[in-house]
């Protein structure tokens, strides 16, 4: 069945997210001479020859994808790609890829003319049941992930099915990391679907995946469309990322996003749960039937030391003070966001992940 499309509510401007295939949409923005097509090198290469073969004959700025990428640097060569072919205020930016290339290119369609026409076409699934809708573009600056950005949504989002298949294994399950997380934060009912389906979801089941997308950016809608600019209750999509960050950076990024948000949940539980905010059979309950079967039962990625992620976790943007922020899932799905995490918690709790994990605690 044909997922049903929906507008996000935004003050810059309502935006509507489209569940359809490139021939739907591919041969519109082809023929429009104010289309500048950015296109993730990889999506390029496996989708050329196929559902992307419109775009073939037209001017197409491929973009090399890592997480290095996501700079000042890459946007100004794009702002020089852009003004040499399509120097007009009216242009439409087209980008196909992921959240790297949704960060990068979102970011100079926001500054570019201040602001022109941007449609994105997202190919992971971490891009189509998350990071699509809200708005947020981001870059990393030196250090520090994220650190630059801007709010500007796309004009339009469309989502298409056909791009999923050729993604490899560890960009999927990184992808369900963040479907997990808002399964998480969407209460008791999603999150126990979510568990239920979790084999299918595994397996890629077409079925189970696609009512999950659905579901998982409904979820999202909720949060932003009430808080845009994330001065408050939106702070709770960060379940996860507090130590999920910190666990990218202290990686130098071999953890994928989604996956390194996984590992943030279970950390953020043991804490929950030390302070006596969680009972040991909800966080059971969802480290054994949610967050490690996206991880493949490992609880802890050796390749990270705590020393590594607490000195990461210091550079966190929403730190106040010493403390730090955490948004932690309490009995009942209620979620709740703290500023006083000590240092000495958040090693204790990856200690007691890492033992477990059999990795190396550094
Ligand atoms: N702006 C936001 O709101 C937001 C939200 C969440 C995450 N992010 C950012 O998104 C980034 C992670 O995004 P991502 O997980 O989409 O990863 P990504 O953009 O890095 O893509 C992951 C890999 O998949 C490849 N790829 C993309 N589509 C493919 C396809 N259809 N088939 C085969 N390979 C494909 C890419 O070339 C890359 O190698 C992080 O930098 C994170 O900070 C941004
Ligand atoms: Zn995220």
């Amino acid at each position: 069945m044909p997922l049903s499309d929906f507008t996000v509510k935004s003050r810059l401007r309502d935006y509507r997210v489209a569940f359809q295939e490139p021939g739907d949409y591919l041969p519109r923005l082809a023929a429009a001479s104010e289309s500048f097509f950015v296109v993730d090198e990889n999506v390029w290469r496996l989708h050329k020859d196929g559902v992307l073969k419109p775009l073939c004959g037209l001017p197409v700025s491929v973009l090399p994808i890592s997480e290095d990428l996501k700079s000042l640097e890459s946007v100004r060569l794009l702002y020089d790609r852009i003004i040499e072919k399509t120097p007009k205020k009216n242009m439409r930016l087209v980008s196909i890829g992921g959240g790297i290339t949704q960060d990068i290119t979102g970011f100079a369609a926001s500054t570019l003319y201040r602001g022109v026409n941007w449609t994105f076409i997202p190919t992971t699934l971490l891009a189509q049941a998350d990071s699509c809708i809200g708005g947020k573009t981001s870059l990393n600056y030196k250090n520090y992930k994220n650190l630059v950005g801007t709010f500007y949504p796309p004009s339009e989002v469309c989502i298409s099915s056909s791009f999923l298949p050729t993604l490899k294994e560890p960009d999927y399950l990184s992808g369900l990391g963040e479907m997990a997380k808002l399964a998480i934060i969407g209460g008791r009912e999603p999150a126990e679907a979510f568990a239920g389906a979790a084999e299918k979801l595994l397996s890629r089941d077409q079925a189970a995946l696609a009512s999950f997308l659905r579901e998982a950016l409904e979820i999202k809608k909720g949060y932003i469309e009430e808080d845009e600019f994330d001065s408050g209750r939106r702070n709770i999509l960060n379940f996860g990322h507090c130590f999920g960050h910190a666990l990218e950076s202290a990686t130098d990024f071999a953890v994928p996003h989604g996956l390194a948000v996984v590992y943030g949940m279970l950390l953020a539980n043991i804490v929950a749960r030390r302070r006596g905010l969680l009972s040991p059979a909800s966080e059971a309950f969802m480290r054994g039937r949610i967050l490690l079967p996206v991880l493949g039962g490992r609880a802890w990625d050796a390749r990270a030391g705590a020393d590594a992620v607490v000195s990461n976790m210091r550079k966190d943007k929403k730190r106040t003070g010493n403390q730090l922020a955490l948004v932690m899932a309490l009995d009942d799905f209620k979620m709740l966001r703290v500023s006083d995490l000590e240092e000495s918690e958040a090693r204790t709790a990856i200690e007691e992940l890492a033992g477990e994990g059999g990795g190396t605690a550094g």
